[in-house]
């Protein structure tokens, strides 16, 4: 695997490929590498003759100094893993690099960018498009892959790279879990055993929650709410039930505008997870 830490190193490895025609995907990350981000890569793989992953912990994307401080990182495992996975090129640059000078754009991603992850986390959406936007000049790919485990994440990227008018594929993978249930994230390894463990209640109470169809959208809120913050590990910080159109809560069955999603962040002691489920039997009456 060919490692480039800069723009014209990249650039080394990438210039002769595109002169060959040959198609590109991109997996940015953030490193500190698991199971669901190497299905973005196998994923990746499949689709394109060349794999590019990223790793580069944004420090515009953290509306957090103290997250920012003990975000994981791990980047000579991370090296590892991405080699042994078959990915051709890792992209692991420095500030320098990706912000040769300060990044003053702000992006509008209007009702989108003030719910859920935009309310709880302001101007963490204008770093992802920042460093979404940037990693897409240096690279140039056809494709690029995001999971759907950060599906307003997802939109946001989007609805970014339409508005940049950028010729990038956005390509969505699903979901990779632990055994009890608990999506997979790099911030997991701050989290206690039992922590970790009792974690496992959060996909459970969606998917239970998802197979309640005959609750209203309201009342399911205050269920799921009233389960996970009745495990002394676990705070709720939101819980919505939206459209999977357009991410917009739903206050009403009858107001559901296709499929629905459940999306949730939950405090377990200073770690902030995110996830959500698609409920597949919550339709109008
Ligand atoms: P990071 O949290 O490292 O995630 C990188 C990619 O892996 C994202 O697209 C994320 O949705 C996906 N991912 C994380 N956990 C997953 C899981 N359990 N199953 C499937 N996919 C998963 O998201 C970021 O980094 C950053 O915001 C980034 C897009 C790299 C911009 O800095």
């Amino acid at each position: 695997m060919y490692v480039a830490r800069t723009i014209v190193e990249s650039e080394r490895f990438l210039a002769p490929a595109r002169k060959a025609h040959k198609e590109t995907g991109l997996v940015p990350t953030m490193g500190a590498l698991h199971n669901g981000h190497m299905s973005l890569v196998d994923c990746c793989r499949g689709e394109n003759e060349i794999t590019v992953a990223s790793i580069f912990v944004n420090p515009t994307q953290f509306n957090d100094p103290a997250d920012l401080e003990k975000y994981p990182r791990n980047p000579e495992r991370d090296l590892e893993i991405l080699s042994s996975a078959g990915c051709d090129m890792a992209f692991i640059p420095g500030m320098r690099s990706v912000y040769p000078a300060p990044d003053n754009r702000t992006f509008d991603f209007g009702k989108l960018g003030r719910i859920m992850e935009g309310k709880y986390r302001p101007g963490h959406f204008n770093g992802v498009a920042q460093v979404v936007s940037r990693l897409f000049s240096i690279i140039r790919p056809q494709r690029a892959y995001f999971g759907m485990k950060d599906l307003q994440q997802l939109a946001v990227v989007r609805r970014m790279t339409s508005m940049l008018n950028l010729p990038v594929e956005i390509r969505a993978c699903d979901t990779v879990r632990e055994g009890n249930g608990l999506a997979m994230s790099s911030r997991n390894e701050l989290l206690t055993p039992a922590q970790r463990e009792n974690a496992g209640l959060i996909y459970k109470t969606l998917v239970d929650a998802s197979n309640k169809s005959g609750m209203e959208p309201g009342e399911l809120k205050r269920w799921v709410t009233r389960r996970i913050n009745s495990n002394p590990f676990l705070e709720v910080e939101y819980f919505e039930i939206v459209n999977e159109s357009d991410l917009q809560p739903v206050e009403k069955r009858g107001d559901a505008e296709g499929r629905l999603v459940g999306c949730i962040a939950v405090r377990a002691g200073s770690v902030r997870l995110i996830d959500n489920v698609f409920f597949p039997n919550f339709e109008p009456l």
